[in-house]
């Protein structure tokens, strides 16, 4: 079977986590290909709850999973995630010996840079992704190879941590938490723990595909907090696109054989962070689906900002990631609601727009234009389209028929089995 990637097609929290467990039933791998622990996954099955920040969705089913050489790794979080899983059953890992090492300076200086913005703050998760991303670039950044080699670990760091005890002390007057022996000390144990899962994720996907094996590509984050395509500044580090696939994992674009790209969306919007969010809603009605959708963050228990569907952003979405099929989720939360609405385009400037204009000033300028819905009934129990309410199925074929694409899953509750297939 062909491969397949599943993408976040607003600004994350989907269901990507739930989707792909989903999928992992008939993939071969499951692969990670970028972000890092800022991404939380939940996917609950019979009512058991599971949380991946790090570990793709799929290794709940057993299935042999993969932590691609485009994923900011923070070993502390990895080590403890590898020992939750274990403790029901063995997980079969490989981890690239190329992807970036979160250091705890990473996380200081994060929210360093968090704090000393301000008002211009990011939001960000406080997990070290962005300045592991920046050192990343900047070529000062530690390899997971580099922790399985003591000597260049020990040497390397001894020449980095003097640079960022400076920019902590200097910049923002923060004391370094860890020294030189610290972090030795702290990471070289958790190299032993995680040394045996070290090998060459691009070549394990590529001989995987070439066998005609199916292989899952989990996105993290969502297409709006893309590095470059998202609400910039108010973005992550990284490439939620599934054109990272293709750069963080190590594959050709002409060698993925992806059979489909599924893009996540739920039925309504929500943003955790800063930044612009034209179909936000604010008090009671936001309140009313925070609540019934447990619109909290699954890495930082932040309250999720609500709105509504964006069909513009969809669209835009759509483009970016080449999206064959939409897997809609959280259709059954939309039920606390008497009137639902949609926005179906942008007035910007005097003119309408049916996408996302690629300015950010013209987008911050965009006024959503609404069709309203009638309330709805999908209940978890559910097994077919058939079974939701009318104004439920009009809410579908809607957005079916605005995006282009077909809507082949429906979720209608976090647990695996609430799930309608067409
Ligand atoms: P991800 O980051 O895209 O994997 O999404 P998260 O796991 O961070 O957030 C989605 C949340 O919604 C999780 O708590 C899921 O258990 C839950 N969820 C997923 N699908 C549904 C659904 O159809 N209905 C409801 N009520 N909850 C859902
Ligand atoms: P999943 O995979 C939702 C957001 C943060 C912040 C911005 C930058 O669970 O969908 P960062 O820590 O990455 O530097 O923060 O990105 N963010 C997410 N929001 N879901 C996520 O992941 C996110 N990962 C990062 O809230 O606004
Ligand atoms: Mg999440």
């Amino acid at each position: 079977m062909p491969s397949i990637a599943i993408t976040g097609m607003q600004f994350g929290d989907e269901g990507k986590g739930k989707v792909t467990d989903f999928l992992a039933e008939k993939a071969d791998l499951v692969v990670r290909y970028s972000g890092g622990n800022n991404a939380g996954h939940t996917v609950m099955t019979r009512g058991k709850k599971y949380k991946f920040h790090l570990i793709p969705s799929g290794a709940i089913r057993g299935k042999k999973c993969c932590i691609a050489a485009g994923v900011a790794l923070d070993p502390r979080v990895l080590v403890s995630e590898i020992e939750n899983i274990e403790k029901e059953r063995a997980i079969k890992l490989v981890i690239d010996p190329r992807a970036h090492l979160v250091m705890p300076y990473h996380n200081q200086l994060d929210t360093a840079e968090e704090k000393g913005a301000g008002k211009n703050k990011i939001g960000t998760t406080g997990r070290g992704i962005g300045p592991c991303y920046a050192d990343r670039a900047a070529r000062i950044g530690f390899r997971f190879e580099e922790l399985l080699n003591e000597k260049v670990f020990r040497e390397k760091l001894a020449q980095v941590l003097p640079l960022k005890k400076k920019i902590l002390e200097n910049v923002y007057s923060v004391t370094l938490d860890a020294g030189v022996e610290d972090i030795c000390k702290e990471y070289l144990a958790l190299a032993e723990k995680l040394r045996g899962y070290c090998g060459d994720v691009s070549a394990e996907v590529n001989n995987a595909i070439k066998a005609g094996k199916t292989v899952l590509f989990e996105g993290a984050q969502g297409t709006f907090l893309d590095n470059d395509f998202g609400t910039y500044p108010f973005v992550t580090s990284s490439h939620p696109i599934t054109g990272s696939i293709f750069t963080g994992v190590g594959i050709g674009a002409s060698n993925a054989e992806l059979g489909k790209v599924i893009g996540i969306a739920k039925a309504y919007t929500t943003r955790v962070g800063e930044g612009f969010f034209p179909t936000e809603v604010e008090g009671k009605p936001a309140e009313i689906l925070r609540k019934r959708g447990s619109e909290f963050g699954t890495t930082t228990a932040r309250p999720r900002r609500i709105g509504w569907l964006d069909i513009p952003m969809l669209k835009t979405s759509a483009r970016l990631n080449g999206i064959t099929e939409i897997a809609l989720t959280k259709l059954d939360v939309l039920e606390v609601v008497d009137k639902i609405k949609v926005c179906v385009s942008y007035s910007c400037n005097g003119k309408t727009l049916k996408e996302l204009p690629a300015n950010t000033f013209d987008f911050q300028q965009c006024k959503p234009n609404y069709i309203e819905f009638d309330g709805f009934s999908a209940k978890a129990g559910m097994t077919k389209f058939e079974q939701l309410s009318e104004s439920a199925q009009k809410y579908i074929n809607f957005i079916e028929k605005e995006t282009g694409l077909p809507i082949k899953f429906i979720s209608i509750g976090p647990n695996r089995e609430d799930t309608i297939l067409r």
